[in-house]
């Protein structure tokens, strides 16, 4: 029998070729592909990433000590996600640590696993005010700061050029008022340096997805009011913005204002738009009432995601409470993932995949007649 004809026998006998599918184009709506198969999960129970439906990725944020040391760790991200994204391995300051020196161990790990888990990888991050390496020095007439953060762009997304799907060019590069966000690459290089980190990112890969991302605009508030004229105006210069990154970091009584809508206006511009780092943080001590309420938002926000075509990606920031950032980052809270400190699924990961499996039937049901 000929590969085409084995290839044509196994999708006649309904099962999946690649485990996810490539990306659909930018537009909106609500029509939706068939979702995967449920015949494609791992013996013993559904994934996520069994139930997903095809073009929409669902990934993780991924620790690097987690993915080294940790076979539980390992196991869930491989089987739960098709998607990733390192949490913090490819941070400039992580992978340049002295000029000109690179540090790529992590990085090209996570790039490995990836691949042979037959996932997609989301580049974090291009271009950002924090964990910028300590070599790079206000000091510096604005030449020399544009040179350095060209070649940084351009030696990290030539790297993974072909095996990074999405970049987040830009991340944060907006204030609370919506003004672009006092940084050492504005005051040296003016409001021109987020248009050019995006040619720069595009020439080193034409292929990669390129992202603007942000936190605080996944409802409508006045600084996704702002990104939106951002990215529009942008998109008509000729910027190559393909996606909008909604990063998501919640908490648990706030769910944002008009969720799908916001989505929805943003892909009217004509880019994808991703969900990029959720998670759901509680106050302590976390309740199961509160556990149910934050389960209630992953399950929101995972259909906001669904309801909108051009939403290809849909990523938690970590998977397990043992290694969120969150109790780190935010005094007394903390419980923000869908798996506890033990690796125990919480009531956020029963309800995504309750979300999923409620779209199943719809889409898989014969038409009617
Ligand atoms: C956070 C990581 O989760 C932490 O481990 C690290 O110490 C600081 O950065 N927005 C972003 C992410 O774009 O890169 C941040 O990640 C969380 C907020």
């Amino acid at each position: 029998m000929s590969v085409a004809l084995v290839a044509a026998a196994l999708l006649a006998a309904g099962m999946a070729l690649v485990r996810y599918a490539p990306e659909r184009p930018p537009g909106d709506g609500d029509a939706r592909p068939v979702p995967s198969s449920p015949a494609s999960a791992a013996p013993g129970r559904e994934t996520l990433r069994d139930l997903m439906p095809p073009g929409v990725k669902i990934g993780s944020a991924v620790d690097g000590r987690g993915l080294s040391l940790e076979p539980a760790y390992r196991a869930l991200l491989g089987t739960e996600f098709n998607a990733m994204t390192a949490e913090n391995a490819m941070k400039w300051r992580n992978l340049e640590p002295l000029p000109g020196v690179y540090a790529w161990t992590g990085a090209d790990q996570l790039v490995d696993f990836a691949h042979q888990h037959g996932q997609a990888v989301y580049g974090h991050t291009l271009v950002w005010h924090s964990d910028v390496p300590k070599w790079v020095s206000p000091d510096w007439p604005a030449d020399q700061v544009r040179a350095v953060l060209q070649e940084h762009v351009t030696t990290v997304v030539s790297r993974y050029r072909g095996r990074v799907w999405a970049w987040d060019v830009v991340n944060e590069v907006l204030d609370e008022d919506g003004t672009l966000r006092d940084t050492l690459w504005l005051r040296k290089l003016g409001p021109g340096y987020v248009a050019d980190a995006f040619r720069w990112a595009h020439a080193a890969d034409p292929g990669a997805r390129l992202f603007i991302n942000d936190y605080g605009v996944e409802g409508r508030t006045r600084k996704s009011d702002a990104l939106l004229k951002l990215v529009r105006d942008l998109r008509r210069a000729g910027v190559p913005v393909d996606g909008v990154g909604f990063q998501s970091h919640l908490r648990w009584d706030q769910p944002p204002r008009d969720l799908t809508g916001n989505l929805r206006r943003f892909a009217q511009l004509g880019v994808s738009v991703a969900i990029t780092e959720l998670d759901v943080r509680v106050a302590l001590p976390a309740t199961p009432q509160k556990l149910e309420r934050q389960a209630t938002l992953y399950r929101q926000v995972l259909r906001a995601c669904l309801a909108v075509t051009a939403c290809v990606s849909f990523t938690v920031w970590g998977f397990t409470d043992a290694r969120s950032w969150i109790p780190g980052y935010h005094r007394g809270y903390g419980a923000a993932c869908l798996f506890d400190g033990s690796l125990a699924p919480k009531p956020a990961h029963a309800a995504l995949l309750d979300e999923l499996r409620r779209q199943l039937p719809r889409a898989a049901s014969p038409s009617p007649g």
